[in-house]
């Protein structure tokens, strides 16, 4: 056991790390280092927990500590990137299922003891804690069964399905207000449980009435949930680090979600109303895909003759880039290009792929130098001076539709204006529809070629031909 003073002095210096790690991870140059503050942080945080808060029972905490850990490092070592997005929302469910049993626990567990205003308190905290982590555990478990294709992303329009939410959190108040009363008196199990239970209808609507288009904002508000529910657990349990860690996770999701609303020009109630964008990716021929004009496909040869002349090349890669795991190939080609004098830039949308910032790992992954990639605010004005833009495997983030097309299903979100340059040419396998179900003027432009095929290799060819 170590004394309550160097426990302090750990969480103290577990916090510092981790603010420093959120710092770190907000530049891409930072990032590595900043990941190495969070893990000293966390397991300063472990050992300290370990070894003088808990005092009994650890032959239990070892067992758990070691399927736990032993099922981390398997899926984490097992997940490709392109299901990145789904082991993150599965974690977030399993931070909000902690909170829920911790709370319950908390609450039955006969040797906490709290009486008058504290014992009310105590009561508040446990049934906010609850609450947030049965809303966090539903909706993400949700949440990974649409990212990962299990559950279709359309979106689910109850009738008066505002009413219904309205419904339930005003019995979520009655029944914390039943909850308090009851347990001045030694009870209340049966609020806090039809409470969960209610949560957890929440957080399953809630979620399941998202537009494909919108699981970006709500990948992040999760998150946030999530480090709420904790931040709620730490009150429960009076632990300080659980308290800051919780309300650092918290923040920053909030400040992800806000910074993916405005990249997708929405506000974050109207996302929570859900209903923006369709489904997951479709044949051209279902939805809005009626004909728009004709199709001009391209070869890989002439491709990379069109490259090769041309003096500005922007590079716009999107999910399809990772499923293909083509970014080594692509930063091969900028290398080929640059040697002949090509100006080559990469333009990032900032809901590319499937995670914020999935492009960014992707390229630094490759080694694409930093100072060639660009936000989509910095490069979206230069597009009438680039000769030739490759899209890469992207189709949502590139279609002219949410600018153009007032009901379109994603109007109104920012696109990445690619049309407006001399060229554009687009790499995918078929005329399928993006993530949001929504059929893609681009691909029927004069200025369009489409080079058919999955994306590595077409590249691969092109930097053949190179
Ligand atoms: P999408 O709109 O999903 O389009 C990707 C395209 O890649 C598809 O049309 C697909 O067409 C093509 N593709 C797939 N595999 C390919 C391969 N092996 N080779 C070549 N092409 C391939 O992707 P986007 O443009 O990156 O837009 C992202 C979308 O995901 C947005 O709607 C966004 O809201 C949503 N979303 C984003 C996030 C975050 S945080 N970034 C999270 C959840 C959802 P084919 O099938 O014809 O090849």
């Amino acid at each position: 056991m170590i004394s309550s003073g160097i426990v302090t002095v750990s969480y103290i210096a577990a916090t510092v790390l981790f603010i420093l790690a959120l710092g770190g991870l907000s530049n891409q140059e930072t990032a590595r280092r900043g990941n190495w503050y969070g893990i000293a942080g966390m397991t300063i945080a472990l050992l300290a927990t370990i070894f003088g808060v808990v005092t009994r029972n650890y032959e239990l905490l070892l067992g758990a500590l070691v399927i736990g850990g032993s099922i981390g490092i398997l899926l984490a070592r097992r997940v490709q990137m392109t299901q990145m997005p789904e082991l993150v929302a599965i974690l977030h469910s399993l931070v909000g299922l902690a909170a829920v049993a911790v709370g319950f626990a908390n609450f039955m567990d006969p040797t906490v003891h709290h009486t008058g205003v504290e014992k009310t308190i105590h009561d508040i905290e446990t049934y906010l804690g609850i609450l947030i982590g049965a809303v966090t555990f539903s909706g993400s478990v949700i949440a990974f069964g649409k990212l990962s294709g299990r559950i279709g992303g359309k979106p689910l329009t109850l009738p008066g399905r505002h009413l219904f939410n309205l419904g339930l959190l005003i019995a979520s108040i009655w029944f914390g207000y039943q909850f308090v009363q009851q347990s001045a008196g030694g009870a209340g199990l049966d609020p806090l449980i039809f409470m969960t239970v209610i949560a957890l209808v929440f957080g399953i609507h809630m979620v399941m009435a998202i537009g494909g288009a919108d699981m970006p904002v709500v990948v992040s508000m999760l998150n946030s949930y999530s480090g709420w529910a904790a931040s709620a657990t730490g009150f429960m349990l009076e632990n300080d680090l659980l308290i800051v860690t919780g309300a650092l996770v918290g923040s920053s999701g909030a400040i992800l979600s806000y910074i993916m609303c405005r990249a997708m020009n929405r506000k974050f109630l109207s996302v929570i109303a859900g209903g923006f964008g369709t489904g997951g990716g479709s044949a051209a021929t279902s939805g809005d895909g009626e004909e728009q004009g004709e199709v001009v496909p391209i070869e890989a040869e002439e491709t990379a003759a069109m490259l090769a002349g041309a003096k500005e090349v922007m590079i716009i890669p999107g999910y399809g880039m990772a499923v293909a795991q083509a970014q080594h190939t692509v930063f091969e080609i900028t290398k080929a290009l640059r040697t002949k004098g090509v100006n080559v830039r990469f333009g990032i949308h900032p809901v590319a792929g499937r995670m914020p910032g999935h492009m960014n790992v992707l390229l630094a992954e490759a080694k694409v130098p930093y100072d060639i990639v660009f936000e989509m605010d910095e490069i979206n004005d230069d597009f009438p001076d680039v000769d030739v833009s490759v899209v890469i495997g992207a189709n949502d983030i590139v279609n002219p539709s949410a600018l153009e097309v007032p009901d379109s299903p994603i109007a109104g979100m920012p696109v990445l204006e690619c049309w407006k340059g001399d060229t554009t040419i687009v790499l995918k396998r078929s005329m399928a529809t993006g993530y949001a179900g929504v059929q893609n003027p681009l691909f029927f432009k004069d200025n369009t070629r489409m080079l058919f095929g999955d994306a590595k290799e077409t590249l691969d060819a092109v930097l053949k031909a190179l």
